[in-house]
């Protein structure tokens, strides 16, 4: 085979995605950059401490997509998705914007949700299951309210056009 060709083939290839946990699916190759995550970060350690560090924002994360997957409204989206990818990197997403010492290395919000569907009554639920998920973790309302108010503005790229 040709330098060129093998070249071309070992770009075009899916590869697994840098941080991948064992058990995650392969995605199609995307440039990896914070910039994907779609909020700039909290200034400060205050959000972070809110959530309880890196291990409450695990124990949020873990308990939104699991709820996510059992849930009757929104729970058809997320079937046959890839809960071990999504975990970790919502858990990155979550932990880079709250300032608790992450990077993020997913793909950019309108990649992830192209052609899903997504309409408001999903984004509403979701909304109400991350709540949930909060207030379990006992994150104080300001720090909740604060949190949604940075993830508001990726409604208009997650939601069906
Ligand atoms: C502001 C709101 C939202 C945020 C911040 C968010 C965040 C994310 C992130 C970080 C990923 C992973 C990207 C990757 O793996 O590269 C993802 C994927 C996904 N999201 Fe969302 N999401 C939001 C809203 C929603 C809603 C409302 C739904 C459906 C009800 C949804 C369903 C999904 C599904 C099914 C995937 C998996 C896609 C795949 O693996 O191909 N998301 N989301």
């Amino acid at each position: 085979m040709s330098i060129l060709l093998s070249l071309f083939l070992l770009q075009a290839a899916p590869v697994a995605a840098p941080n991948a946990m064992p058990g995650e699916e392969i995605v199609e190759p995307y440039t990896v950059d914070n910039r994907n995550a779609g909020a700039v970060p909290f200034t400060g350690d205050g959000m972070a401490k809110a959530f309880h560090g890196q291990d409450g924002i695990r124990r949020i994360v873990d308990r939104m997509v699991d709820t996510n997957f059992a849930d009757p409204v929104i729970g058809e989206i997320f079937a046959n998705q890839d809960k071990v990818r999504l975990k970790r990197t919502i858990f990155e997403q979550f932990c880079y914007i709250l300032n608790a010492g992450c990077s993020y290395t997913g793909r950019d919000m309108a990649t992830a949700h192209k052609d899903m569907g997504v309409q408001k009554a999903d984004m509403n639920r979701l909304v109400e299951v991350l709540q949930g998920a909060m207030t379990a973790e006992d994150v104080d309302f300001q720090a909740q309210n604060r949190f949604l108010s940075k993830l508001a503005p990726m409604r208009r790229e997650v939601l069906q056009k």
